[in-house]
């Protein structure tokens, strides 16, 4: 069975989460994709160069809390603005997303370009407030610089020419302002199994 959950949405609205409830209720295979953005970012700052890191890059780079900083997610959204990193990548997720057995994946482009076919296509948002406030929660540190640097990461994130964060057309749009994410797992889920019955 060939089956993709594409699972987009800004940096801290509860992605990762619904991803990995997803993955494991149904048993399909998940990719972050931040993580890739994340590694080549990581190696930039290392003195690489971008495209080059992007086309060497081996699963053993996905491992390792340095990749979960504020600094990274900045330096990965620097580098997903590179056109050259973003199509060195594409294949493999693609890849990915159509394997045997089902997958899910979360990202930033998912339902737009990596995998316009999915057949479930889901946009989690949530205000930069409440999104800051989460991220701070897990960081620690000065709530008002975790804030500063949640709307500069949606701001180049949402900008850039090369596919920019937008939900697509077809896709739900779950909003965890106010919503509990387990409310918005158990809505996830339910739309999943339904479209999983639909295709069958
Ligand atoms: O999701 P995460 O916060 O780990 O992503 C880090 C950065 O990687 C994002 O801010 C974004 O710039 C980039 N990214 C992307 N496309 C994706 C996933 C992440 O451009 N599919």
């Amino acid at each position: 069975m060939i089956f993709t959950v594409a699972i987009d949405g800004p940096a801290a609205a509860g992605k990762g989460t619904l991803s990995r409830a997803v993955a494991e209720r149904f048993g399909f295979a998940h990719l972050d994709t931040g993580l890739l953005y994340r590694a080549v970012g990581a190696k930039v700052a290392g003195g690489a160069e971008p495209e080059a890191a992007a086309l060497a890059l081996q699963p053993a780079d996905l491992a390792g809390d340095h990749l979960r900083t504020l600094e990274a997610g900045q330096a990965a959204s620097k580098v997903a603005a590179l056109p050259g990193v973003r199509a060195a990548l594409v294949q493999f997720q693609r890849n990915f997303a159509r394997r045997e057995g089902g997958a899910v994946l979360d990202g930033r482009d998912i339902g737009t370009v990596i995998c316009p076919e999915a057949e479930v296509k889901l946009f989690v948002t949530a205000t930069p407030e409440v999104r800051a406030h989460r991220r701070w929660l897990e960081v620690g540190g000065d709530e008002a610089r975790v804030l500063a640097e949640v709307r500069e990461r949606d701001a180049r994130d949402m900008g850039r020419a090369d596919a920019p964060l937008a939900a697509a057309a077809d896709a739900v749009v779950l909003d965890t302002s106010t919503l509990d994410i387990e409310t918005v797992v158990g809505q996830a889920l339910g739309i999943i199994t339904a479209r999983l019955r639909e295709t069958r």
